[in-house]
């Protein structure tokens, strides 16, 4: 009877919580414009955007048919590059983020390919003669083919071979500001391993533990040889369970660690519980306070290290309006306000890139559109980039530091945030 009482108790007191919670008046809040040494950015990858692909374990993914889209040329990054990084600049973006490709300057194990080198070279030079930062990721998700034969990260030997990548890679860039990441969302770099079936889930742990001895080799080369660069491994964040994931990859490396990169994309709350839709082909429906309860989770857990939102973005299809009505301007406005909101409550939020520049090949098919220029890379043999209304609003938040003051958010604060619960859901925002 007693512990009846006390059960009755917690749920009144979870219920009056509940209702507290559920007051929208936390988004009504008025915001201050983030700090001038904000750094604003845009992200891409190698194989979603070069084109020209050499082998690699994608590559021959994207082989399998039944699967997946041809790859075709990507978004011809390999020889637009220079455009890229000049709509990048016109925005007055600051940061570029862009990945080298291990199979295209390692064809062959010790084999360095001197052209593909200096076409990396001249990227780097662009952003940097367009006064931006090069944040450059050493793997995202994509290794040689000679490293998928030898056994891709089961082996010991893809170990050896991406730390002689690494220090090739960080000895050429280094003393030129380069923000660095070494793997790309480790996390989902596994799953899709055993996705394409070069792996299976009994080999999940092993390849975390030799991708995190992986990082921790390639975070000493860069503290040796680039002094004073900034490392990340950027997570994927997942809502509901982050320390569940975190278990696997980020808790074994969290010593090596400059700044905590947050990919956030989807959320989920009581009152939006679509983020299931991604797994299963679907549309999630946005959330965007999400970004701000992700932010206070890492903030929480690596109180004194800066955080940085290296993805961001929202998916349509082949650029069509999307079933919730949101566009991207009003997506992406909506998740600075709550960076802002993040950076007033005391987060240490340094940097936020969108994901991404252009459209590009989403793992699998281009009917995910990303890209603040949109790309229609199956039907339109030129490859143009074409604006998509994010561009001016992308534009006027980096001069103005963010929204205004005044800003209300297209998408209303959620009720009970399941991103980092009970926390996100007892005390909101
Ligand atoms: C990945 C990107 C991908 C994006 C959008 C992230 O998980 O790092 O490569 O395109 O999400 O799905």
């Amino acid at each position: 009877m007693r512990a009846f009482g006390k059960l009755t108790a917690c749920l009144a007191l979870f219920a009056s919580l509940l209702i507290v919670s559920a007051s929208p008046a936390g988004a009504d809040e008025t915001v201050e414009p983030l700090p001038d040494d904000f750094l604003w950015g845009v992200a891409s990858s190698g194989f979603q955007s070069e084109g020209d692909a050499p082998d690699s374990n994608w590559l021959r993914y994207t082989e399998n048919g039944d699967k997946h889209e041809p790859y075709g040329n990507g978004v011809d990054f390999r020889h637009r590059y220079a455009e890229d990084i000049a709509l990048a600049a016109d925005m007055g973006v600051e940061v570029y983020r862009f990945g080298i490709e291990w199979a295209r300057v390692e064809p062959a194990p010790g084999q360095w390919d001197e052209a593909e080198l200096a076409y990396y070279d001249d990227v780097v030079q662009h952003i940097l003669d367009a006064g931006m930062t090069p944040m450059i990721t050493l793997n995202h998700w994509v290794h040689p083919g000679w490293v998928a034969d030898q056994g891709g990260w089961k082996s010991a030997d893809t170990l050896t071979d991406f730390t002689a990548y690494s220090e090739r890679i960080v000895d050429r860039y280094s003393g030129l500001g380069v923000m660095w990441v070494t793997f790309n969302e480790p996390t989902l770099y596994v799953f899709h391993e055993i996705d394409n079936g070069s792996a299976t889930w009994f080999d999940a742990l092993a390849l975390f533990d030799r991708l995190a001895a992986a990082h921790g080799n390639a975070y000493d080369l860069i503290h040796e040889l680039d002094p004073g660069a900034m490392v990340t491994s950027n997570v994927a964040f997942i809502p509901a369970t982050p320390w569940l994931f975190d278990a696997v990859f980020l808790d074994k490396i969290a010593s090596k660690l400059d700044f905590v990169g947050v990919d956030y994309y989807y959320g989920l709350s009581l009152d939006n519980l679509t983020a299931i839709r991604e797994v299963t082909g679907g549309q999630a429906s946005a959330q965007p306070d999400g970004i701000y309860y992700a932010l206070r989770y890492y903030h929480n857990k690596f109180p004194d290290k800066p955080l940085y939102i290296v993805e961001n973005g929202m998916p349509t299809e082949d650029g069509a309006p999307r079933e919730d009505g949101l566009t991207r301007s009003e997506h992406l406005s909506d998740h600075v306000y709550w960076l802002q909101r993040a950076v007033a409550d005391g987060m240490n939020v340094i940097g936020y890139n969108y994901w991404s520049i252009t459209d590009n090949y989403e793992w699998g098919s281009y009917t995910p559109r990303f890209g603040l220029y949109t790309v229609d890379a199956v039907n339109d043999p030129d490859l143009v980039r074409h604006p998509t209304d994010a561009v001016p609003t992308y534009t006027d938040l980096i001069e103005s530091g963010g929204v205004p003051e005044d800003y209300e958010p297209v998408v209303p604060q959620s009720i009970c945030s399941l991103i980092d619960p009970p926390l996100s859901c007892l005390v909101p925002a």
